[in-house]
């Protein structure tokens, strides 16, 4: 599937999704809401192909937060179910897709299984450079920020190192995104124009792209409009 975004414009090189509108598009087919969780996985497959195709080198996607735990049993069951089949196709298909796979969030309150197939998913696929994917998996942006806030005290208090040398970039190393760029798009499907505790301190300077199309049924077609809106945009970063 081509591009139809101008790809003479500026491409983003980082896309951030919050992957929103599962559970509207499920009840709106008087389905389950798991099967909207089940929809909204294979649209992420297909994002993140596309993405891989027109050279967009981060995907960083919100697949479960910090405060989805609250949610009924069943719901967050299938979630954890349909992330292992994606890994478990993710580490059968490494060499032929060449995606690194990656992580954002505290791993350690999921399954022993999960947790493993994660390990391995974000260890075999370390050599790919070209295409990186971000699982944000019981992840909440104040919770990373307070993480990377207790490393750097804990780090000043064991090596003597003066608090007040740390910089913007030294503290965003501290993150779980530390390695990668910013994202330089935010896209929010599902029509809610909130940002949800996603990516609070890398957001700083992203554009934000809304509309009311529900995960499940986003496509490159969507993606494309979100680029060509991108491609639209200002960038200032604070100047003129
Ligand atoms: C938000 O929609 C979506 C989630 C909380 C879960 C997202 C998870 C997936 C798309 C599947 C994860 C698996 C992979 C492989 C990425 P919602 O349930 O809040 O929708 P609603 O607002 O319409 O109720």
């Amino acid at each position: 599937m081509a591009l139809h975004a101008k790809q003479d414009n500026p491409m983003p090189q980082h896309i951030a999704i919050i992957m929103d509108g599962n559970g509207r598009w499920a009840k709106k087919r008087l389905l389950p809401r798991t099967a909207g969780h089940a929809a909204g996985a294979e649209t992420f497959r297909k994002i993140a192909l596309y993405c891989r195709e027109i050279g967009v080198k981060y995907l960083t996607v919100y697949a479960f937060s910090t405060e989805n735990w609250k949610r009924p049993q069943e719901e967050v069951s299938k979630i954890m179910s349909l992330m292992k089949d994606y890994l478990l196709e993710a580490i059968r298909d490494m060499q032929k897709n060449h995606v690194r796979i990656n992580f954002f969030g505290d791993l350690s309150a999921l399954s022993p299984e999960l947790q493993a197939l994660a390990a391995e998913a974000g260890k075999e696929s370390e050599i790919y450079a070209d295409s990186q994917v971000n699982m944000c998996i019981n992840y909440g942006s104040r919770d990373e920020i307070l993480r990377a806030a207790r490393k750097w005290a804990s780090h000043c208090a064991q090596t003597g190192e003066d608090p007040d040398s740390l910089t913007a970039d030294s503290f965003s190393r501290l993150l779980y995104s530390g390695d990668i760029p910013d994202p330089d798009l935010i896209i929010r499907p599902g029509g809610e124009l909130r940002i949800s505790n996603f990516l609070l301190w890398q957001a700083a300077y992203a554009e934000l792209y809304f509309t009311d199309v529900l995960w499940p049924d986003f496509d490159e077609r969507e993606l494309d409009k979100a680029i060509e809106a991108f491609q639209a945009r200002n960038r200032r970063y604070g100047g003129i």
